[in-house]
């Protein structure tokens, strides 16, 4: 096979090209990007029979010397919004030490390197210190603890209380830890004092307070993504009324947030709220794609024209929370929370998979228009997205959301999908998946072998050559917790203390990486697409040829010649990504770790002309 890349006469290629979706789905929010560490802290809900539900109870939470945990509802509540308590009833006559201990999402990670807070509301009379310590399951030792100082009766009502900030003194030996909070007994013997809005943080990304986990965030950085969805997907829904995801429910004081039960079987704080979400996507440098709701919840209910008023009323609002300046009404209260500078949105996605669950006809006859009109008036520039096709207004610049899942062989199909896509607006595949091998087509993977991987790429490629449309393209999902979702793709899934990158994640990266802005026409003789996929680009300093190999030669017998027209260059630099065999999957440090390896080699050739040679029937190569 022998290419011949011209050196002009692409299209002009999105700047977005590869971006992530942001939803709490499997605890990729809560227990996930979420640094809070502590389940259950503000008893919201339960999500401990896999289906969320308002049900109220101490599940996380275990009793230490003698004393029983109660839910309770007694006043006063810590506000409006947080109803319930945990209760602890001491026994009279008790000496010893006395609290509970939380399981945490799967553990907790404990790193002598970090700097941890640990913190809790109470109500009722103690006097006398509480001891917070992290307890290795495993190895039956105290990792690192400090404690806090509380004096107070009860007639203070709801107290919080601060440990002093303190870095373990070991490291765990796994995630099989637990954190306890203990009192003395004595001074409690025989009554009973209530708890809420727990709180234990290790150091965030950024050194954010209710930021955001640094290991997963340092993964999504170095995905070196473009722009970032969210809130997005189902779980933005809401699985009937009235559970969507409100944004005014998800600011300002934790006590201020009642939180609700997630599509995705576990409640939602709302801890990881809007600005928090918009403060990670700026600490993470990368555009924002503001998923608003609909009118669609998942059940298939949808607000019916005459009442959808309020919930345009209310996206306005969020807009004007989020761009107004200090002098508007919305604008002042985000200046109030910390965040004096308006943030800049480009994009506003209206809905998601409008098109599933009867959403279609209210979609196009009213839904669609209803948000499109109201924010179209105050805000011309912002560019919104429908979530079907076609879009309900392609004639004014309306652009369109699709999202695409299948098996791998679906996803090498779609190769030239979008080389006669109508360029009539502006395309983003704002989830995709390669959820299965080959040809199977029942339930999903685990986990992305290299093979699903690779015709992710091949896909990719085809999106990357049709960029002046193509405009985002984001993987669903992007975050999932390892012990919950085993058995379904997500680029990272995590434990409480590791990260599992996926081929998946490591194709994305390579490709995000080394972006062109403008394509360039490839010409191929002795050979045409298919077991090599190419797509060819170019920006200011460099060209740019990506390669598949699907299923293809090795061995420099089989070498792809590439000549680069009107290049002088000797040198170039060969990144690829392969695995032993194309059912290499990776994994978790502790299970075995990566099978994939990334390579960077200088590739010596004459005046333009190099030789690529494949090493792997599966492998994926940047020149
Ligand atoms: O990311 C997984 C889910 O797939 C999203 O919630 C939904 O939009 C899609 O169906």
């Amino acid at each position: 096979l022998t290419l011949d890349i011209a050196s002009s006469g692409g299209n002009q290629s999105s700047s977005l090209l590869y971006g992530l979706l942001y939803e709490d789905i499997y605890h990729s929010g809560d227990g996930g990007l979420y640094g809070e560490m502590l389940r259950n802290r503000a008893f919201q809900g339960s999500s401990s029979d896999g289906a969320a539900s308002l049900a109220r109870n101490t599940d996380y939470w275990h009793p230490v010397g003698g004393v029983s945990l109660a839910i309770d509802k007694s006043s006063p509540a810590i506000s409006s919004s947080l109803p319930y308590q945990m209760r602890m009833d001491v026994p009279a006559g008790t000496t010893g030490t006395v609290g509970f201990y939380n399981e945490g999402f799967w553990g907790f990670d404990v790193d002598a390197t970090k700097r941890y807070i640990a913190s809790l509301h109470m109500r009722g009379d103690y006097s006398g210190a509480v001891n917070c310590y992290f307890y290795s399951t495993t190895t039956g030792q105290v990792l690192g603890s400090t404690s806090m100082g509380i004096h107070q009766t009860s007639s203070a009502g709801w107290v919080q209380s601060y440990s002093a900030t303190f870095q373990p003194s070991k490291t765990g030996s796994d995630g099989n830890n637990t954190f306890y909070f203990t009192f003395d007994g004595s001074k409690l013997a025989g009554k009973s004092v209530y708890f809420n809005v727990f709180s234990l943080f290790k150091q965030t990304f950024d050194n954010r307070i209710n930021g955001v986990r640094e290991d997963l965030a340092d993964a999504l950085l170095n995905m070196n993504s473009k722009y970032i969805r969210l809130p997005g997907g189902n779980n933005m829904e809401g699985n009937s009324s009235p559970y969507e995801w409100k944004w005014n429910e998800t600011i300002g004081s934790l006590l201020d947030r009642p939180g609700r039960p997630g599509t995705w079987g576990d409640i939602n704080t709302d801890g990881f709220g809007l600005l928090e979400m918009m403060q990670m996507a700026q600490d993470l440098g990368v555009e924002v794609i503001l998923g608003i709701w609909a009118g669609l919840y998942l059940d298939g209910q949808v607000v019916s024209q005459a009442n959808l008023k309020p919930y345009v009323d209310s996206v306005m609002n969020e807009l004007e929370f989020l761009l107004g300046d200090k002098t508007t009404t919305y604008g002042a209260k985000r200046a109030a929370l910390g965040f004096p500078s308006p943030f800049t949105i480009k994009w506003i996605e209206i809905g998601n998979e409008d098109y599933l669950n009867g959403g279609t006809n209210s979609y196009y006859s009213y839904r669609f228009m209803a948000f499109y009109n109201a924010i179209h008036a105050v805000y011309p520039s912002i560019n919104l997205v429908s979530t079907i096709n076609p879009n309900p207004v392609n004639s004014n610049g309306s652009s369109l959301d699709l999202h695409i899942y299948g098996n791998e062989n679906y996803f090498v199909s779609l190769f030239n999908t979008f080389d006669q896509a109508s360029r009539k607006y502006p395309v983003f595949i704002n989830e995709y998946a390669a959820t299965n091998t080959g040809s199977n087509n029942i339930g999903q993977v685990g986990a992305q072998t290299l093979g699903m991987s690779c015709a992710e790429a091949i896909f990719l490629l085809g999106c990357e050559r049709n960029s002046d449309v193509i405009v985002g393209s984001a993987y669903g999902a992007l975050i999932k917790n390892y012990n919950e979702a085993p058995d379904t793709v997500a680029v990272i899934k995590h434990t409480a203390n590791e990260v599992l990158y996926t081929i998946s994640y490591y194709v994305q990266k390579v490709f995000a990486d080394h972006m062109g802005t403008r394509t360039l026409p490839v010409t191929a003789t002795n050979g045409g697409f298919g077991p090599v996929y190419w797509s060819g680009t170019a920006n200011s300093s460099s060209t740019i040829l990506k390669l598949v190999n699907y299923n293809g030669k090795t061995g420099s017998s089989n070498a792809v010649q590439v000549n680069v027209k009107g290049s002088s260059k000797n040198i170039a630099t060969l990144i690829t990504l392969t695995a032993p065999s194309s059912t290499s999957v990776n994994n978790l440090p502790s299970l075995g770790g990566e099978s994939s390896t990334i390579t960077t080699t200088t590739l010596s050739g004459s005046a333009g002309s190099f030789s690529i040679s494949f090493s792997k029937p599966y492998e994926i190569a940047v020149l």
